[in-house]
């Protein structure tokens, strides 16, 4: 008797502008087209922790059925979260995290696990020797905490490999461009770059060759996203060596969502997988991107072929109503 057609789902992104976000929207989107009587309020709180905590507050006032959040900061998204939790409003928490175990369910990759697989494949890449720079996220963001202590499990197998800088450069590229000019002739001694995503190990890569260091650096990121300047692209013209995937989510999130809404039953925990695309791979992954994109291409001309025979059969519609009418 609870269980109603036209759900109000509220969307709160931390930053809504780069590539992956985008790509995570678009999965939504796509899902949301399954539902056309759901409603969906979307706002992008641009990289601002007390400005998610306001658009937060305001969806609450709009009046909505559950709430996906992806927190800018864990530790000052948690109160509201918890507040939401506690309303008996669901919530989904999508790739960051906030730093309370109260929500509904969860959407994205290990991002321990993922460090932990970065470290492994530089240590295996550097032959068990070297010395390696940080490059890492927001601080004080879920997965830059996780995978930085993931990458230094990773490492510490490797005895001979040291962790010699560490600098943030806030999951952006100026940011991360802008630590590495700082530290300049201090990268002469350095073998391999881990960033935390490829928009900063491409800032990495731009500052290397800057500053023309003459010596090879390994360099690899964290996305390995498909498409035009997307991670896949960087590791097949070689700008970056590897790069690991990181599932934005999206689809799952409004799956999820709509078996909570519906109250079926769903997976708490929802872990995407990842895995290292490298010049051994990359081609191969190219290859099924581009077949899904087709297909995708496919899906909006069935549709957009659909929309217009609707049309034309409202269109005749009218024309029988007038014919009884008169
Ligand atoms: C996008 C992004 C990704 C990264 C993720 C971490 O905004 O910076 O590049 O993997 O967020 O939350």
């Amino acid at each position: 008797a609870d269980v109603k057609s036209e759900y109000t789902i509220g969307f709160s992104q931390c930053v809504g502008s780069d590539l992956w976000r985008q790509t995570m929207l678009d999965e939504m989107k796509m899902e949301l087209s399954l539902h056309p009587d759901a409603k969906f309020i979307y706002a992008d709180a641009n990289g601002n922790s007390n400005k998610q905590v306001e658009q937060v507050k305001q969806m609450l006032n709009k009046g909505i059925d559950l709430l996906i959040i992806s927190p800018n900061e864990a530790q000052p998204l948690t109160d509201i979260v918890e507040q939401i939790y506690d309303k008996g409003i669901p919530v989904i928490v999508i790739d960051r995290k906030t730093s309370s175990t109260l929500y509904t369910a969860y959407v994205g990759a290990d991002n321990y696990q993922i460090g932990k697989m970065a470290g492994e494949y530089l240590g295996n890449l550097l032959k068990g020797k070297g010395n390696v720079l940080e490059v890492m996220g927001l601080p004080g963001s879920s997965p830059a905490i996780e995978r930085e202590n993931g990458f230094d499990d990773g490492i510490k197998k490797y005895p001979g490999i040291h962790i010699t800088a560490q600098v943030y450069g806030d999951w952006l590229k100026a940011n991360a461009e802008t630590q590495l000019m700082k530290l300049g002739n201090n990268l002469s001694d350095v073998n391999a770059v881990f960033a935390h995503n490829d928009v900063m190990a491409r800032g990495s890569r731009d500052v290397l060759t800057r500053l023309n260091i003459k010596h090879p650096i390994k360099v690899i990121g964290v996305d390995a996203l498909p498409g035009n300047g997307g991670g896949i692209q960087m590791v097949s013209s070689k700008l970056i060596d590897a790069s690991l995937v990181y599932p934005t989510g999206g689809k799952e999130a409004i799956m999820t969502a709509f078996r909570i809404l519906n109250k079926e039953p769903f997976t708490k925990e929802n872990i995407l997988q990842s895995v290292v695309i490298d010049s051994t791979n990359v081609q191969l992954m190219k290859l099924q991107w581009n077949r899904i994109n087709s297909q995708q291409k496919d899906i909006e001309r069935q549709q957009a072929l659909l929309a217009e025979q609707r049309e034309l059969y409202n269109s005749q519609q009218v024309i029988f109503n007038i014919i009884v009418i008169s």
